[in-house]
C-alpha cells in the first residue's frame, strides 16, 4: 500500500505520513544461506524416502474433532506410525496434539513431523467478526491483530497451520460463504489478504507464535452459478485477472505459506485438476513457492466432476501442481500404481513432497516438532482478557449505521427498553459460521452485553417475538453445527402478543432481527435473501406500538431489505461479531463506540438485481445518471421494467452518529505524464456532534481503454478519526500503478488518456475530477 499523506486542516499545522496500512514484517531470516540449508536438508531426507513414505507426506487426514464434510479419515494413529500422514486437522488442544507429533516422532521410521491445521478462520476462541464483518471495519491494522490474536491462541494450543484467509470475491449473496470473504471489491480484499497474511505469519514462520497461512480457494469459488455452493464457474479471463484473481495473488506477494484449490471447476476443468491455475498462474507467473493443498475431498469429486476415476484425477491433480490431498487418500491409494504404470513422474511425487517438507523446515518442526503447542501457555493465552479486549474493539469497528432516523441512536442510557428477538438470548450465534475452536458457553449475547454494560441506569426487559423461521424444518437445517436457535413451539400469535406486551412497558425497542449464524457459511445458500417472515411479521407487530425501534440486523450476507427498512427508525447491522458480540453491539448502540463500518459488499434492493456491484461496466446503453438517481425507466436502455439500477445501499456505505461534509477536491495536476505522480485531496470536517471516523474512499474511473473498463474502481481509502468540530484535508497519492489493468491480451499496464478522480464517503457518493494522464 503507498503512502498516504494526511494534511491537517489549513495548512498551518504540520504535514505527517499515516502508517503504511498494514505493517509487513521484515522475514530478514530468508536469506540465501537459509534457503541452501533448508534445499540440502530436503534433499538428504528426501533420499532416504521410500516412495510409500514420498506419498505418506502429501496425505492430509481430518481427525475428526468436528467434521466440515462427507467423509472422515480412519485408523489415523497406524498410518502415522507407518509414514503414511504428513499432516492432521480438525483436532483440538496442546496435549492431545502432542500426543499424537509423539507417535510421527517416537514410532516412525524417519521421525518426520506433522503439520496441525485447523480452519482459523476469525479467530480461535476468542472469535472475531466473520471475515464480511471484519472487512467491514476498513482498518487493516485492526485485521492484521485480529490474525495475530487467532495465531497467539492457535499456535499454543498445538496449531501450526490455518486455512484462512479466504480471499475469493463474491457478487452473490445467495451464497452462503459470501460470509467468510471479504465481499466483493479486488482491491480491499487485496488489503486484506496481506493483512491476514501478515498477522497469522508474522515475522518469522519458525517462531512459536506464528502460524502458516493458506489463501483459499484458489479459485473464483465466489462465483458459482446461481449462488449454489460448489456450482459451476465459467468466466473470461479478462475478467479473471482484473476482478477475482487479485487477493490471491496480494496473499502470494505477502509470502502466504500455502494455497488451497477450489471445489469448482475454471474453464472446464476442476480447480484441483486444472494445471494451468494451480502451476502456470499460480507458480511460473506469480512465483509462489509453497504448497497447494486441495479442499475437502477435492480429488475424489473429480470424479462427480466426470474427468476420470479416482487413479486418473489422483494423477491429474498431481500433474496439475497439487502438492496436498486433503481427506480422500486419492494420492495414498493410487499414486505408486500411477507411478508404476508410468502415468506420473517420480520427480512429479518428489516435488510434491519437497514442498510439504520444506513448510515444515520453515515452521521450525525439524528443530522442535513440539514447538506449537503448550498447555500451560494456552491457558494463559487462549481466550485470555487482553485477547477479549481486542475482540470487542474489533467487533465494535465493524459494525455498519444503515440507518439512524431522528438520531434514536445512540439510545440514552435511561428509561426502559425492550430487548426482542430471536437470538436476544442466544450464545451459539454470536460467533458467526466457521468458529470451530469456538466455546460457545462463553460467548456475550446481546441480553448479557446490555445487563453488565448498561443495566444499573436501564432496564431492560426482554422477550423472543418469534422464531427465526416459520417453518420447524428450515430451522433446524439452519441450526447446523450445534448452533441451536432455541426454537419456541408455541404458537406464533402468542409469541407476537409476549413482545408487544414487553414493548408497551418500554421506552424503546431493540429489535435483533436477522439470520441465524449457520444460515451463511459453507453448504448454506439461499433462493431468498430477505429476512425470514416470521421476523418481518414481529418487526410490524412492534411498529405499531409506535415506540420508537432500534433494529439490530444479524447477517452474514447482503441481504434485499427493502421491505424492511422503513419500519425501524435505525438499523445496525451487527453481522456476527464473534465471541463479545452482546458487549460491542451494547458499546455501539450507546455510543461508547461511533460507528464507522462500511459495505465491503453491495445490498441489492431485491434479488433480481443479482449480481449488483459498484465497479461494473457502463454497457452500450446505460442510463442517464439523472434517470438512475430518480428511478425512472427508459426503453431500450440498460435497466429494468420494475425495479431502480441503484442498490439499497452501495459498496462502501455506512452512517455515523456524527456527520461528516466533504469539500473543495483538488488534484496536484491534471496533466500529468508518464510516471510523475499527482495527490488527489479533499477537505473532509466533522459537522456533527461526536467525535468519530470516516472512512474516506478514492475511485478511478479509465474512460477510455484498449478494453472496456469499470465505471469506477476503488483505488484507495483512509480512516480518518475527527474530532467534533475538527477538519482535516485527506490527500492520496495516485501513480499509474493506481492506472494498470490485464487487457484482452492480459497484458498488465496501463494506457495514457482521461481518468476520473473520485473521491466520497461511499461509491455512490463522490466528487468527482477529470485528469489527462500522457505516456
Ligand atoms: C472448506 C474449506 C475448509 C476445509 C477444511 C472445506 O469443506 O471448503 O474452506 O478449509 O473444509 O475444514
Amino acid at each position: 500500500m503507498k503512502k498516504l499523506v494526511l494534511v491537517a486542516a489549513l495548512g498551518l499545522a504540520p504535514y505527517f505520513f499515516a502508517q503504511e496500512m498494514v505493517n509487513k514484517p521484515v522475514q530478514a531470516y530468508q536469506t540465501e544461506q537459509y534457503k541452501s540449508k533448508k534445499k540440502a536438508f530436503v534433499e538428504s531426507l528426501l533420499a532416504k524416502m521410500t516412495v510409500d513414505e514420498k506419498i505418506g507426506q502429501l496425505n492430509l487426514p481430518s481427525a475428526g474433532d468436528f467434521t466440515t464434510g462427507q467423509a472422515q479419515s480412519s485408523n489415523i494413529g497406524k498410518k502415522i506410525e507407518d509414514g503414511l500422514v504428513g499432516g492432521l486437522f480438525n483436532i483440538k488442544g496442546a496435549d492431545k496434539i502432542r500426543a499424537v507429533q509423539k507417535v510421527a516422532i517416537e514410532k516412525s521410521r524417519l521421525k518426520i513431523p506433522l503439520i496441525f491445521g485447523m480452519d482459523v478462520i476469525h479467530g480461535y476462541e476468542t472469535t472475531f467478526p466473520i471475515p464480511l464483518g471484519l472487512a467491514a471495519s476498513w482498518d487493516m491494522n485492526l485485521i492484521q491483530q485480529s490474525a495475530r490474536v487467532a495465531a497467539n491462541e492457535a499456535s499454543a494450543d498445538g496449531i501450526s497451520w490455518t486455512f484462512s484467509p479466504m480471499t475469493d470475491i463474491s457478487r452473490e449473496p445467495r451464497w452462503g460463504r459470501i460470509s467468510e470473504g471479504s465481499g466483493e471489491d479486488p482491491y480491499l480484499g487485496s488489503e486484506i489478504a496481506k493483512a491476514m497474511v501478515y498477522g497469522y505469519q508474522g515475522k518469522d514462520l519458525s517462531l512459536s507464535n506464528t502460524i502458516m497461512a493458506c489463501v483459499k480457494h484458489f479459485a473464483l469459488y465466489g462465483a458459482g452459478e446461481a449462488g449454489m455452493d460448489y456450482n459451476t464457474v465459467d468466466m473470461s479471463r479478462v475478467r479473471m485477472f482484473n476482478e477475482f484473481f487479485p487477493p490471491y495473488k496480494a496473499a502470494v506477494d505477502a509470502g502466504v505459506g500455502s494455497v488451497m484449490a477450489s471445489f469448482n471447476e475454471v474453464d472446464g476443468m476442476p480447480a484441483t485438476g486444472n494445471r494451468w491455475l494451480q502451476t502456470e498462474v499460480l507458480r511460473n507467473q506469480w512465483g509462489f513457492d509453497g504448497f497447494v493443498v486441495t479442499d475437502y475431498t477435492g480429488i475424489n469429486e473429480m470424479v462427480d466432476h466426470g474427468v476420470g476415476d479416482l487413479q486418473q484425477v489422483s494423477a491429474l491433480a498431481l500433474k496439475a501442481g497439487i502438492d496436498m490431498d486433503m481427506v480422500g487418500e486419492g494420492f495414498l491409494t493410487t499414486l505408486k500404481k500411477s507411478l508404476q504404470e508410468g502415468k506420473v513422474t517420480q520427480a512429479e511425487i518428489d516435488l510434491a513432497t519437497r514442498r510439504v517438507l520444506e513448510a515444515k523446515y520453515d515452521l521450525g518442526l525439524f528443530t522442535d516438532p513440539y514447538r506449537y503447542g503448550d498447555a500451560k501457555l494456552a491457558k494463559k493465552e487462549v481466550y485470555s482478557q487482553k485477547n477479549r479486549d481486542i475482540a470487542r474493539n474489533v467487533a465494535a469497528q465493524s459494525m455498519v449505521l444503515m440507518k439512524n432516523e431522528n438520531n434514536v441512536l445512540p439510545l440514552k442510557a435511561n428509561g426502559t427498553v425492550a430487548v426482542i428477538g430471536p437470538l436476544v438470548n442466544n450464545k451459539q450465534n454470536m460467533t458467526g459460521t466457521w468458529s470451530v475452536a469456538a466455546q460457545h458457553a462463553n460467548s456475550v449475547t446481546l441480553m448479557k452485553g446490555l445487563q453488565d454494560n448498561f443495566g444499573k441506569n436501564v432496564k431492560f426487559i426482554s422477550a423472543k417475538g418469534a422464531n427465526i423461521d416459520y417453518d420447524e424444518k428450515l430451522e433446524n437445517i439452519y441450526a447446523a453445527h450445534g448452533k441451536i436457535t432455541d426454537r419456541d413451539n408455541r404458537p406464533k400469535e402468542v409469541l407476537l402478543k409476549e413482545a408487544v406486551d414487553v414493548a408497551n412497558k418500554a421506552d424503546v425497542i431493540i429489535l435483533a432481527i436477522g439470520e441465524s449464524a449457520e444460515m451463511s457459511g459453507e453448504s448454506s445458500s439461499r433462493t431468498e435473501i430477505t429476512i425470514p417472515q416470521s421476523q418481518i411479521d414481529l418487526l410490524h407487530e412492534l411498529k405499531k406500538t409506535g415506540k420508537p425501534i432500534a433494529m439490530v440486523l444479524f447477517t452474514g450476507r447482503p441481504l434485499a431489505l427493502t421491505n424492511v427498512k422503513d419500519l425501524p427508525d435505525a438499523i445496525l447491522n451487527v453481522w456476527f461479531a464473534g465471541s463479545e458480540a452482546g458487549n460491542a453491539i451494547a458499546d455501539v448502540l450507546y455510543g461508547k463506540v461511533n460507528p464507522s463500518g462500511k459495505l465491503p459488499v453491495t445490498f441489492p434492493r431485491s434479488l433480481g438485481q443479482v449480481p449488483i456491484y459498484y465497479n461494473h461496466k457502463n454497457t452500450g446503453r446505460p442510463l442517464s445518471q439523472e434517470k438512475v438517481d430518480k428511478c425512472e425507466y427508459e426503453r431500450f436502455r440498460a435497466n429494468y421494467m420494475d425495479e431502480c439500477n441503484t442498490p439499497l445501499y452501495p459498496f462502501g456505505y455506512g452512517l455515523s452518529y456524527t456527520q461528516f461534509a466533504y469539500s473543495d477536491m483538488n488534484v496536484t495536476n491534471t496533466n500529468p505524464k508518464g510516471n510523475q505522480t499527482i495527490q488527489a485531496s479533499i477537505n473532509l470536517r466533522n459537522t456533527g456532534n461526536y467525535d468519530g471516523a470516516e472512512v474516506v474512499q478514492l475511485y478511478i474511473r479509465d474512460i477510455v481503454g484498449s478494453n472496456t473498463r469499470p465505471v469506477k474502481e476503488l483505488k484507495g481509502f483512509q480512516k480518518v478519526f475527527l474530532k467534533k468540530g475538527e477538519s482535516k484535508r485527506v490527500t492520496f497519492t495516485i501513480t499509474p500503478e493506481d492506472l494498470k489493468f490485464y487487457n484482452h491480451e492480459l497484458k498488465y499496464d496501463w494506457e495514457p488518456g482521461e481518468f476520473e478522480i473520485m473521491i466520497g464517503t461511499n461509491s455512490a457518493e463522490v466528487q468527482k475530477t477529470k485528469i489527462n494522464w500522457s505516456k
